[in-house]
């Protein structure tokens, strides 16, 4: 099965699987399990935008990036608007794609493992709410097909 096929397989399954369901980290739960399952990435979640804590930009109501369901290893709990990939989709709200992380200034290395990163950001009333982020440890291993399935698939949350 080609990357888009099963993309164009899953897409129905996802939609189904949390049309149901109200609560966000739940659907976010599965979402990264079904993700997670059908391609073997090495580490897929969610971070979700979250105005206390520490960040210096929580007074400017930008807040930061604090981890939420995940399939894959621990990984850093906190990241800063603008920083590391995750903070960089926050920032563009809109996706980024890296395909080598050790070439993206301020990458943020949880894991020694990981050489290449999607972020997608999910927007609600057009403020960035949380993001899907994706590592493999392939090199180049996303592109405009994983964008525009991954797109979609957070558009259901
Ligand atoms: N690499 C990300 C940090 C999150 S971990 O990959 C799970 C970044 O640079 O934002």
């Amino acid at each position: 099965m080609t990357k888009q096929e099963k993309y164009q397989t899953l897409l129905p399954q996802i939609e189904a699987l949390v049309a149901g369901e109200t609560d966000a980290i739940a659907n976010m739960a599965n979402v990264a399990a079904a993700l997670h399952e059908a391609f073997g990435f090495w580490w897929t979640g969610f971070y979700r935008v979250r105005n206390e804590g520490v960040s210096e930009l929580a007074s400017k109501g930008k807040g930061e990036l604090v981890l939420g369901p995940f399939q894959g290893s621990v990984a850093c709990t906190r990241i800063p608007y603008g920083r590391g990939v995750c903070g960089t989709a926050w920032q563009r709200a809109e996706t980024v794609i890296v395909p080598n992380v050790h070439e993206f200034a301020g990458h943020i290395a949880c894991s020694s493992a990981s050489n290449s990163e999607i972020v997608v950001p999910i927007l609600h009333d057009g403020r960035v709410v949380a993001v899907l982020d994706i590592d493999s440890t392939d090199f180049g291993t996303f592109d405009d097909t994983d964008k525009y399935f991954l797109e979609k698939i957070v558009a259901f949350l």
